[in-house]
């Protein structure tokens, strides 16, 4: 299918999990897919900026690469992040916390503001945000990840009302529990407890979210503005 073809696709965090198969399915469906981000990806049809979302200067001269390469950027998937240290309040790391928030929020947000002007010059784009389920849901001991996700939703909402007649579309996406490389991160006792927590019995695979985000950055979902899509195998239904 060519849903994407002549596209240009920046996917932040494309080189593993969730980033790794949509760059994959953007490239499937007719779309350059360049990874930004701090690894290349394992599979050199991806296309790869080394690129750090906190920090300004590498995210300004990843789009100056990729638009002299290319010419434009069609979709941003800002999509780079990491677990936090889960813990209750009381007993919080605040250099956890300060990175999770820097890496999960405010490298959103600075992504979007580098590659958003230039989406500006060129009068269209489709700007798909990293939420999650913990962004919609209570998670025990969560701190930083959970006051992330709900402001990368908020924001991209704010984001979708000040486009709306740019050419410039914002969505964010909030997975349920997805089979990635992050996962492994997490500690066992909150990775046991998940795929009880999924209606569908089981966790999703990055190919699932894959599909639904390159459907949203895709021309077909044209009036899809401003909406946290949900692809959580039913979890927030509950
Ligand atoms: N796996 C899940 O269950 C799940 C659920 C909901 C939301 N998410 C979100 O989906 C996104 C992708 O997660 P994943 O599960 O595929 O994780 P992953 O660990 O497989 O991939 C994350 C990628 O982000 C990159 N990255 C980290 N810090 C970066 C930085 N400062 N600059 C550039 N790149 C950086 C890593 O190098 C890695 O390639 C994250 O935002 C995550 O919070 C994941």
């Amino acid at each position: 299918m060519d849903r994407l073809k002549g596209k240009v696709g920046v996917i932040t965090g494309g080189s593993s999990g969730i980033g790794l198969a949509t760059a994959e399915k953007f490239i499937a469906q007719g779309a350059v897919a360049v990874s930004a981000d701090l690894n290349p990806a394992a599979n050199s049809a991806v296309d790869f900026v080394k690129t750090d979302v906190t920090n300004a200067d590498s995210l300004q001269a990843m789009v100056e690469t990729v638009v002299k390469k290319y010419g434009k950027i069609d979709i941003l998937v800002a999509n780079a992040g990491v677990a936090e240290e889960k813990a209750p309040v009381a007993e919080l790391n605040v250099d956890n916390w300060n990175k999770v928030i820097n890496i999960d929020l405010t490298g959103v947000v600075l992504t979007n503001k580098f590659v958003v002007a230039q989406m500006v010059k060129q009068g269209s784009g489709s700007v798909i945000n990293m939420s999650s389920i913990l962004g919609v849901v209570g998670g025990p001991k969560s701190q930083a990840y959970s006051a992330a996700k709900a402001g990368v939703a908020n924001y991209t909402k704010s984001q979708a009302i000040t486009y709306a007649t740019s050419g410039i579309r914002f969505n964010a996406i909030a997975p349920g529990y997805v089979a990635t490389p992050l996962l492994k991160t997490l500690p066992k006792d909150v990775t046991d407890g998940m795929v009880s927590k999924m209606p569908i019995g089981r966790l999703a695979q990055p190919e699932e979210i894959a599909n639904v985000i390159a459907f949203v950055a895709s021309d077909e979902a044209s009036f899809v503005v401003g909406s946290l899509i949900n692809v959580d195998g039913g979890y927030t239904a509950q």
